[in-house]
């Protein structure tokens, strides 16, 4: 039964909200919706506070059957009519679908990724990344004219303002290319004020072009600067990944060849690190395009959530690691170290979805193998494959499910490219942004999006009298018994 008023008690507009609130949840409560059907069932729940019975849809099972229900659905669930209603908390997003999205599918227990049905081991092994870019974003492959297009199209618009060089010139010489890279992009959103147009689908086009465009020459004039080298302009000529690498690497040859192996690593690399669904740097780029700001800021958020050591600073973070080991008999102490809960992690160990071998280290692994063959061996190599040995064979990571993920042979790869380790994230992000741009305009286009805002459990103090214990009349505000100089 829901709780009846004291009269007196409710002010004009919530009695009005009581009585509206009554008409609906009489006795036992149906909650029921349009998408509430016998193919989803329903929950019932029992709230003990008030004795009251609900019952909350559940949804039908979508593609992959996830269940849910929806938490507004929860929001009747009240002791008294003018409270606001029940809330789950969900702190990290542990348990919470933010979106309904058709992009990427994870099966993290069975180690599944696709990109729109498509195995990633297939694209791995057959597409191109622009081609990868294109599936991401428009849900299925492109046809030969589509394809021929939408390269063109990126390819014409890889040159940045000349403006741009200036700006990068004021960083110092060591700043971290990944800052460098935010600030950039953050800043291109000034070039293009067109960009906040985003309910024009011919500027959300141009918008996305431009950034597939145009972070790879941002990446490397941002690898320039710290190596005091002058900006190499694109060359037109080249293939998406090939023309990176001629600007990160040409000096006086007049036309760059890239190594077809680490032009064909890259292009991989580029494939799988395209999308990962709702991971900390897409939610960010969601979250912060959910308020309609123009891609450049919402891919600027994007690359600021990357840059962390938990998410794709980890690159970085598994060569430090084992610069920090340094030698294989050194491994066992180090083991321990993270076991005792020191706060050292295993970096490029463990992930949230993932509760089995990730699909992308094992394809990682087996083109660092074709890598080192061309590079050799060097003893970080044997360092991090007695590092996997040992990982795979201790309870302590056998128990909690932690496997290499994506990071852990990147950073050595890279580094056998002779890619510095500062730079590591930043290919994370020249590849990521596609999926950045295809879950944004997801995103726009979904009715049910409203701008992110999450609600919180207060915890701090109840209503309180402000009393001044500043002097404020002097102007600044300082210590009432402070004695001015
Ligand atoms: N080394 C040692 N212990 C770990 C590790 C690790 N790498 N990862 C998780 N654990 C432990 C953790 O301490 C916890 O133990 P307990 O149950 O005793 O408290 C247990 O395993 C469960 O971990 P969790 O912290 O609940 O897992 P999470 O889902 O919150 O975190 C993660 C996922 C990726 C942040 C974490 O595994 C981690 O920090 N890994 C190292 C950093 C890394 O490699 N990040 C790259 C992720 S993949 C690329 C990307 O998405 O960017």
């Amino acid at each position: 039964m829901p709780p009846t008023p004291t009269h007196g008690y409710l002010s004009h507009a919530t009695e009005h909200a009581f009585r509206r609130w009554k008409r609906l949840f009489r006795e036992n409560v149906d909650m029921s919706n349009t998408e509430s059907n016998a193919a989803g069932g329903s929950l019932e729940i029992k709230d003990s506070r008030t004795g009251s019975s609900y019952t909350v849809p559940i949804l039908p099972p979508a593609a992959e059957g996830d269940t849910v229900i929806r938490a507004m659905d929860l929001r009747p669930i009240k002791v008294k009519p003018d409270e606001f209603g029940l809330m789950t908390y969900d702190p990290a997003f542990m348990n919470t679908a933010s979106c309904k999205s058709a992009i990427t599918f994870i099966d993290g227990d069975k180690g599944i990724l696709r990109y729109r049905g498509y195995p990633i081991e297939q694209l791995a092994e057959k597409a191109s990344f622009l081609e990868v870019a294109w599936l991401l974003r428009n849900g299925e492959l492109p046809t030969q004219p589509q394809y021929d297009d939408w390269s063109h199209q990126i390819t014409y618009h890889t040159y940045v303002h000349e403006n741009v060089k200036t700006f990068l010139q004021g960083f110092r010489y060591d700043a971290h290319p990944m800052s460098m890279l935010c600030s950039t992009v953050a800043a291109m959103s000034s070039f293009y004020p067109n960009a906040k147009n985003i309910q024009d689908p011919a500027e959300r086009h141009i918008s996305i072009v431009r950034l597939l465009a145009k972070l790879p020459t941002l990446a490397a004039f941002c690898f320039r600067h710290v190596k005091g080298l002058p900006f190499i302009y694109p060359d037109n000529d080249l293939g998406y990944v090939e023309n990176f690498l001629s600007m990160v690497a040409r000096m006086t040859e007049p036309k760059y060849e890239g190594n077809p192996i680490f032009v064909k690593t890259l292009e991989v690399l580029f494939i799988l690190h395209a999308d990962h669904e709702q991971n900390c740097s897409t939610n960010a780029v969601r979250a912060v395009g959910s308020s309609h700001v123009d891609p450049f800021s919402a891919v600027a958020a994007g690359i600021a959530a990357l840059y962390g050591p938990l998410h794709g600073g980890a690159n970085e973070a598994v060569l430090h690691m084992i610069k920090e080991i340094g030698d294989k008999k050194n491994i066992p102490a180090f083991i321990e170290g993270v076991k005792g809960g020191k706060g050292q992690k295993l970096m490029g160990f463990g992930h949230r979805v993932y509760k089995s071998y990730d699909p992308r280290a094992r394809i990682v692994k087996k083109l660092a193998d074709e890598v080192f063959k061309v590079v050799g061996v060097d003893r970080d190599l044997e360092i991090a494959l007695e590092l996997e040995r040992i990982a795979l064979s201790d309870d302590y990571f056998v128990s909690r499910k932690l496997y290499p993920n994506v990071d852990f042979y990147t950073g050595l790869i890279y580094r056998s490219m002779a890619f510095p380790t500062d730079f590591f994230t930043v290919l994370f992000a020249v590849a990521r942004t596609a999926g950045w741009l295809a879950q944004w305009e997801e995103m726009l286009s979904d009715k049910e999006q409203k701008i992110a805002r999450p609600r919180q459990i207060y915890t701090g103090y109840g209503e309180r009298k402000y009393d001044a214990s500043l002097d404020h009349a002097a102007g600044h505000p300082r210590k009432k018994d402070a004695v001015p100089k």
